[in-house]
């Protein structure tokens, strides 16, 4: 498959000017904390999107994707939804916030490429959106700030701490306002923080990131489940409802500010399924707070064991588990050196992600592959994961994917670095 910049080639007819690459997402630990204020711990990965780009004077805008036919051609004044051209919905809500914030861009034509599986819980659509951003940013030089933007005459170096931050927010208001999803700042801040070899751990009350490393014995493995679910079709909005609710039965500006014992002491004010879902949060929370520190400790096994109950507590309580993610978690859970499984992201589908110990791969692998299709009936394709450096130019990158491995990387194949059994 062409990658962006033979695609930017073949339909635009020359060179492109610059490349941005953002990374996809695994959430390790945290399952819908991210907008209740909550912490939640993350990856960022190597299946990633990339924007091949360049500058136009008249102020139209050329889309085109390697994943999907035709062309979508809009100006930049007029910037509207085009069902039949939905994967460019995300471009735009993040064209609009740009604008929003008084960032200046002409027009531009731009390729996009991705290896990121859409609706396998990786979250493609903040990729895109990051992405999208950073390659503004590239030809059209700005600095985002508190109160809006500042126009650059030179080229913008890479976005300091206080910046990435409000690119993530700019790209989850582009999805919550244009797209409809209103998700938190899990999915964009991972793609722009990200760090190889590290997990991502983040304070979604306080706004912070830290970095913890993540390598050694253990690989990080995900089972595609083949349920394809996409968060627009309200049930992901639904959760948020409950949980919205019970915070504010609860008296509570988000429900970070909920301890157990109270939220317990008050059940008879809520309604069942608010319930559920603010115990699921408030103890998820916990967990990623002692997931941290079986980290840090180096308690793989503890860490594991967090990451089953995550799964259990999303499955029972929260509810936006399936049976065939379910499948999944049980029959790895059985393995040896699994140290844990549970679904990552928003739920309802997608894929699991699963801590292995290294000498155990190549069987645990197999296993999945083997009992998954003789359970449901499909091959769930288990791949390992590289974690990489979060968005920016893609110059960056091979260097980043091979300063561990020394594989060499080639961002267009599905299955770059991945060969490591
Ligand atoms: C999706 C959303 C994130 C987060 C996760 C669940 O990926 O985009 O903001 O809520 O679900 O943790």
């Amino acid at each position: 498959m062409m990658d962006a910049v033979q695609k930017f080639k073949k339909e635009f007819g020359y060179t492109p000017v610059g490349q941005v690459i953002a990374p996809g997402r695994l959430e390790l630990l945290g399952n819908h904390t991210d907008y209740n204020q909550g912490l939640v711990m993350a990856l960022a990965v190597d299946r990633v999107l990339q924007i091949a780009f360049a500058p136009r004077q008249d102020g139209r805008i050329e889309l085109v994707s390697t994943g999907y036919p035709g062309k979508e051609i809009f100006s930049r004044s007029r910037i509207k939804k085009n069902p039949e051209c939905e994967w460019a919905n995300y471009l735009k809500g993040v064209l609009i916030q740009l604008q929003d914030r008084g960032v200046y861009f002409g027009g531009f034509n731009a390729a996009v490429h991705g290896t990121i599986p859409a609706g396998a819980g990786l979250s493609s659509s903040a990729a895109l959106e990051m992405a999208t951003a950073l390659a503004i940013r590239r030809m059209y030089p700005f600095v985002l700030t508190d109160s809006g933007s500042m126009r650059l005459n030179e080229a913008s170096h890479p976005p300091d701490f206080k910046e990435r931050i409000l690119l993530a927010k700019l790209c989850r208001d582009a999805e919550n306002q244009f797209v409809g999803v209103q998700c938190g700042l899990l999915d964009p801040l991972s793609s722009i923080f990200g760090r190889a070899n590290q997990a991502i751990c983040i304070d979604c009350l306080h706004e912070t990131v830290e970095h913890f490393p993540f390598i050694g014995e253990v690989a990080v493995i995900i089972c595609n489940s083949g349920v394809t679910h996409h968060l627009n079709d309200g049930s992901y909005n639904q959760l948020r409802d409950y949980c919205r609710n019970a915070a504010k039965k609860l008296q509570v500006t988000s429900l970070r500010k909920m301890d157990l014992s109270t939220l317990k002491k008050r059940k008879g004010n809520l309604f069942h399924r608010e319930y559920d879902c603010a115990l699921h949060v408030v103890s998820e929370i916990q967990r990623v707070i002692f997931g941290e520190k079986a980290l840090e400790e180096g308690n793989l096994e503890q860490f594991g064991q967090y990451m089953l109950q995550s799964h259990e507590s999303s499955r029972d309580l929260f509810r936006n588990s399936c049976r065939e993610l379910d499948t999944l978690v049980a029959l790895a859970r059985n393995k040896n050196g699994c140290y844990g499984a549970r679904l990552t992201g928003g739920g309802f589908g997608g894929a699991t992600i699963n801590l292995v110990e290294r000498k155990h791969l190549g069987d645990f692998m197999d296993g999945m592959a083997q009992d998954y299709q003789h359970a449901v009936g499909f091959d769930p394709d288990p791949q390992i994961i590289q974690i990489v450096e979060g968005a920016g130019d893609i110059d960056r990158m091979p260097r980043i994917l091979t300063r561990q491995s020394g594989i060499v990387t080639k961002p267009s194949d599905q299955r770059w670095v991945l060969d490591e059994l």
